[in-house]
């Protein structure tokens, strides 16, 4: 498959199985120092995954090209995320897990190369979807316009990767079932969001 042919495969946003909490949003607004640091977290465990995937995968050409790309962009939204960390005088703590993120990893099926990157490609997807819709209703209430315009470009750039991730499940799934793996992911990651305390985090 070409780079064209991948323009046209998904383009749709990815679907997410429910929508956040309302609670949420007047929490983050609130606390909005605690999901700035979280955020900051957040970008820098996307650029990690990136490298992770071209350190596991060197071989697949067009998997190494966009995440060599893709880290030196969440590497650049941890560096702006910071940069108002640093500017509101507050110090990022450690990073103190994400449970999140690490149950809907459990979801990673581990008996096979193949259906590993599938499914890890796909779980990367649907965390970008969910940053992506997070990120616009922060776009969306925060008071500050240099921070409206921030999140809103960072929704737009999150729901792109989303994109990116299924395009790239696509291509590389043996079996030709990314699609139908894609709707049992979400449906998981809404299970495991609904589960979860709202907090004033990212996710
Ligand atoms: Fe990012
Ligand atoms: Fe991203």
């Amino acid at each position: 498959m070409s780079d064209s042919d991948l323009q046209i495969g998904y383009q749709d946003a990815v679907p997410l199985a429910c929508e956040t909490d309302p609670a949420w949003l007047p929490l983050a607004l609130e606390r909005f120092d605690e999901v700035l640091c979280d955020h900051a977290h957040c970008e820098k465990k996307a650029a990690s995954q990136a490298i992770s995937f071209l350190a596991t995968w060197p071989e697949k050409v067009r998997l190494v090209q966009a995440m060599s790309r893709l880290a030196h962009e969440e590497l650049t939204h941890f560096r702006q995320v910071y940069d108002r960390i640093q500017a509101r005088g507050l110090v990022l703590g450690r990073d103190p897990g994400n449970p999140y993120a690490k149950a809907l990893r459990k979801q990673v099926r581990a008996d096979n190369e193949a259906t590993r990157l599938t499914d890890l490609l796909l779980v990367c997807a649907l965390i970008e979807a969910r940053s992506h819709e997070r990120l616009a209703l922060l776009a969306d209430a925060l008071p500050d316009e240099d921070l409206r315009q921030f999140y809103a470009g960072l929704a737009q750039a999150e729901g792109g990767h989303a994109r990116l991730f299924v395009q790239l499940a696509i291509q590389y799934d043996e079996r030709n079932e990314a699609l139908r793996r894609l709707a049992e992911l979400s449906t998981a990651e809404g299970e495991i969001l609904s589960a979860l305390p709202v907090k004033p985090r990212i996710h």
